[in-house]
């Protein structure tokens, strides 16, 4: 098999171990990767492209470029999320009304709605005609009825909102790429920087490695169904309610 992959925020703690496990993957010939950074490369099966997803324009040249090769994707792995940051503008998840400020819920949708939403609206066009499928990771903090905690009003709104994109693209992709399966993915606790300032809250045996929650997810999709498309479901395979 030689199938062509392609692997968003590859250089995060999630996304790296994405692109190994696909990387090692006998069915896969190509990862592309997209990352901000330049990325160390694994084997021969391994194409990487440094540029913004932030920047339509970007996404929209990549995707020419491929459109010109020939190429389609079998799989698309969207692993760009944030949830906090350092530095002058930093992001801190708001715990009560008082933290919400505009900056900080327009950064949250920018990364973590926006970029994915624009890669849907290019790779309609890019995937493969059997069996192909695009997941995002999305959180289950993001499930608008199962929020009984409050607090991190921008990353569970825009996660939401994600979801929804998702939600609404599936009735397209439908119409215009029928045998591509969505799908919304809640990887557990994973072991990385984004939830390093929240781990002592975890319960034991309950802070996944990013090589558990991502055979978990492989192992996911290749069992989708597109009549069952969209998916927003957890690291076990099970349901979650939007
Ligand atoms: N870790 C967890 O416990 C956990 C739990 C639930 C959901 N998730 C979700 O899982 C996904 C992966 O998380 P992770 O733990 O691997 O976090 P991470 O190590 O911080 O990686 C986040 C990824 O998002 C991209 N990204 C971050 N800020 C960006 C920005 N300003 N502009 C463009 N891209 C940006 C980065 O892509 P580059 O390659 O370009 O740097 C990076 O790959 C996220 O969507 C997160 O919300 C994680």
């Amino acid at each position: 098999m030689n199938q062509h992959v392609l692997v968003i925020g590859a250089g995060g703690g999630i996304g790296k171990e994405v692109v190994a496990q696909l990387c090692d993957d006998t069915k896969v010939g190509t990862v592309h990767c997209v990352s901000r950074s330049e990325l160390s490369k694994i084997n021969d099966k391994q194409i990487s492209y440094a540029f913004d997803s932030t920047d339509s324009d970007k996404v929209k040249e990549f995707i020419a470029d491929i459109s010109s090769q020939g190429i389609r994707f079998s799989k698309v792995i969207c692993t760009t999320g944030v949830l906090h940051t350092s530095g002058d503008m930093a992001l801190k998840p708001e715990k009560r009304l008082e933290d919400i400020s505009s900056e900080q819920l327009t950064e949250y949708f920018r990364v973590n709605t926006i970029v994915p939403a624009l890669w849907l609206k290019f790779l309609v066009k890019v995937m493969a005609k059997e069996g192909a499928s695009i997941t995002f990771f999305s959180a289950r903090v993001g499930s608008i009825s199962e929020n009984g905690l409050g607090g991190w009003y921008g990353y569970r709104a825009s996660k939401a909102a994600l979801n929804m994109i998702v939600k609404t693209a599936s009735i397209e992709y439908k119409r215009r790429s029928a045998n591509t399966a969505l799908a919304c993915y809640h990887p557990g606790t994973v072991d990385t920087n984004l939830s390093k300032p929240f781990q002592s809250n975890v319960k034991p045996g309950k802070l996944f490695t990013s090589q558990f929650t991502v055979s978990q997810l492989l192992s996911i999709i290749d069992k989708f169904d597109t009549e069952q498309s969209p998916y927003y479901i957890d690291w076990e395979g099970k349901k979650i309610s939007y």
